[in-house]
């Protein structure tokens, strides 16, 4: 069955939801064709996609037009999962027209079905007018990477009674403001844990626990194929490996001659039709 946001809302305390980062058509085809079976959920077209595809610093250097791009990449190997998509840096929060405009041009051009918007209660505003038009929005809250110069780094949040009262109230906003579901990301096991339990709409956990109705994760990170992971991070499989040999064992046959042979040539029924070429 295809997965929509009544999925997510359907799969709350019975089932738990995966969501895996796709940026392109190859990868995101090997995802959604194994959907089904393997029970992923949905494809997020993250804007650390600055990170692990453009090789950017921060996600902050993203672009609308870049996301969109690779967004109607995934979208065009997409047939069971939700493919949502995040609206980066400075796309939203400037203005509710621009943040519809832009949220709009996700779903018109890049052919997702829901966007993703980093921050919380001061922007319900936004979520509760894109969602009266029509468009689906998931939350995103704790370690919000637009806002790595605000925390002065790459750090979990929700460390002090203050914190985590704030960051339960934003998502209890964000609910409220219609937030089919809401990522919370690297935040202490026992925060997320509250409000998972706190709220109807599923929690997408990275870096969370495992108390979160769902997890995501950087699909390259699974595989094995970046260099530095945080702790939250788990390899499942060693694709970076796989591709190092793979590329090795095709240099070694170019050079050698082994590649290509006759199955990998063409060829016609007469060879010596081309000794009149003049
Ligand atoms: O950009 C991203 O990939 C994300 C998640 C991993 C939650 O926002």
């Amino acid at each position: 069955m295809k997965n929509t946001v009544i999925t997510f809302q359907e799969a709350k305390g019975r089932e738990k939801l995966v969501m895996l980062t796709a940026y392109d058509y190859s990868t995101a085809r090997i995802i959604d064709g194994i959907s089904a079976e393997a029970g992923i959920n949905a494809l997020l077209v993250g804007d650390s996609l600055g990170n692990v595809m453009l090789g950017h610093k921060t996600s902050l250097t993203l672009t609308l037009e870049d996301i969109i791009l690779y967004c109607s990449g995934v979208a065009n190997a997409v047939n069971n999962t939700l493919l949502v998509c995040d609206l980066p840096f400075m796309s939203c929060h400037v203005s509710v027209e621009e943040t519809l405009r832009n949220a709009g041009r996700l779903l018109a051009e890049g052919g997702a079905h829901a966007v993703k918007m980093e921050n919380g209660g001061a922007f319900c505003h936004e979520v509760r007018a894109l969602v009266q038009t029509g468009i689906p929005v998931m939350g995103h809250l704790g370690l919000t990477p637009q806002s790595v110069h605000a925390f002065g780094g790459y750090k979990v949040q929700g460390k002090t009674l203050a914190a985590a009262q704030k960051l339960l109230d934003d998502a209890r906003a964000l609910q409220d403001a219609g937030a089919f579901a809401l990522v919370l990301e690297c935040v202490p096991v026992p925060l997320a844990t509250r409000v998972t339990r706190e709220l109807s709409i599923p929690t997408i956990g990275i870096g969370a626990g495992p108390h979160c109705d769902g997890q995501v994760l950087v699909w390259q990170d699974t595989c094995g194929l970046l260099e530095t992971t945080p702790k939250f991070v788990k390899k499942f499989g060693e694709v970076g490996a796989a591709m190092r040999a793979a590329f090795t064992a095709y240099a070694a046959e170019v050079r050698s001659g082994a590649f290509p042979d006759r199955k990998h040539s063409y060829s016609v029924p007469d060879e010596t039709i081309f000794d009149a070429l003049k």
